[in-house]
């Protein structure tokens, strides 16, 4: 099940292998729907195209998650999967795991066991519920492997590696680098890559406020490529005229093109997720402009710096980015589709037996194991 840019990125590595060990029926909840956050990765990264579609679109998280609950639930009812496979830690992911557990489907997480342990951020609880809810959790680090076995998860672990770092290293030519500088008239190491879209920055307008002085005060070139959210916010609190000449606010940028962003930054400023571990890939600092981070061994390394929303912080950390001494390989060694197939082929292998397991009124499928606690 995807939904949502970061998930679509995820699936492109993941679908291409989980359809080389079984039949996939992909289901798209249209949490994002503009073609700059959705169909432009399908088109890029030739995803196949979804075969259900539930176009639940924007909402609170409770009319969203709840229109995507039904819609998930209905089609796992007709299509009576063997396991449900969710991505990340969006409303889609927790919706995706809560109805296939209702159903008593078994579920797989990829980017299993991340914790930012800040459950002010919705994706923190969506992580949390999502992985006591799994049967297979596909860690991408050692750390996430930790946490989990912390909440006493510890059966159906298998820590592949992160997908987003195979997709990250064999994505770019220097060609399709030199374009997409040359297209925004920026030279490597001449700009600085920033992304907002968290709502603790863009639903708060001294937040955002803080973001474009600090950002504004650099005497330099800004790509900002913008969320729909942050654009409305901008317009809405006024800030407007904090854009100013040297932010280069413009819109959503497809996956090549966010990739050869960041590997050519100076530094990264951004709240994303992904954005963090492939500033890290690519060993550019990062500055999160956040409290917390779930990609913690970015930080420990010595490569990104959590600055929250505080202007003087960003700007500072701007000036002087942070650069570790180590670069370890945290996340894997670019073949985490492939010890994931290896992973989910010996699941189905070794419930191929199981009655009736995933079909509707089976015995919940923890059970079926003996319980993975
Ligand atoms: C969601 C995820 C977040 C993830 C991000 C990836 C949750 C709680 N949040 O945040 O974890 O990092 O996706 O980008 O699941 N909008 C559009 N066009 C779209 C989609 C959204 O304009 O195609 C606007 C709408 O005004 C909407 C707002 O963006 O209300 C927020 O969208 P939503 O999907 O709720 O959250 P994101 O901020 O995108
Ligand atoms: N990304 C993109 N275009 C953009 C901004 C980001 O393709 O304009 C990519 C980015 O390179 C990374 C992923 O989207 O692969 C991160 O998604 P996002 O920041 O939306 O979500 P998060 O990772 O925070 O959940």
């Amino acid at each position: 099940m995807v939904g949502n840019r970061p998930q679509y990125i995820k699936a492109a590595v993941v679908s291409r292998v989980v359809r080389s060990v079984v039949d996939e029926v992909l289901l798209d909840t249209g949490q994002h729907y503009d073609h700059e956050l959705a169909g432009v990765f399908y088109d890029e990264l030739a995803l196949p195209r979804p075969d259900i579609e539930l176009g639940v679109g924007s909402d609170s998280h409770a009319r969203q998650t709840a229109a995507m609950l039904t819609g998930i639930a209905d089609a796992i009812a007709a299509v009576t999967p063997r396991l449900v496979l969710v991505y990340g830690d969006t409303n889609s992911t927790l919706a995706g795991a809560l109805a296939a557990a209702k159903l008593q489907v078994p579920i797989a997480h990829v980017e299993a066991g991340l914790r930012s342990f800040d459950r002010r951020m919705p994706e923190e609880v969506n992580r949390v519920l999502t992985d006591h809810l799994s049967s297979l959790l596909f860690c991408p680090t050692d750390t996430a492997v930790a946490n989990l076995a912390a909440e006493g998860i510890v059966a159906g672990v298998a820590q592949v590696g992160d997908v987003m770092f195979d997709l990250a290293i064999s994505t770019l030519s220097a060609a399709r680098e030199q374009s997409v500088l040359a297209l925004l008239g920026v030279r490597s190491g001449g700009y600085v890559l920033a992304t907002a879209h968290r709502p603790a920055n863009t639903d708060e307008p001294a937040n955002l406020e803080a973001i474009l002085l600090a950002l504004g005060a650099r005497d330099e070139t800004v790509i900002f490529p913008a969320h729909p959210r942050t654009v409305a916010s901008i317009d809405r609190f006024g800030l407007t005229e904090l854009v100013t000449p040297n932010i280069r606010l413009i819109a959503p940028v497809g996956y090549s093109e966010s990739l050869a962003l960041v590997k050519n930054a100076r530094v990264v400023a951004t709240d994303s997720g992904g954005l963090q571990k492939e500033a890290y890939f690519f060993s550019v600092p990062c500055v999160t402009m956040r409290d917390s981070s779930e990609w913690v061994e970015t930080i420990e390394s010595g490569w990104n710096i959590l600055v929250g929303s505080d202007r003087e912080a960003l700007a500072a950390a701007l000036a002087a980015p942070p650069r570790g001494a180590r670069h370890p390989a945290f996340y894997g060694r670019g073949d985490a589709g492939e010890h994931l197939a290896v992973a989910l082929a010996g699941f189905l292998e070794k419930t191929a037996g199981a009655p009736e397991a995933g079909r509707r009124g089976a015995r919940p499928f923890a059970g079926d194991q003996g319980g993975k606690r």
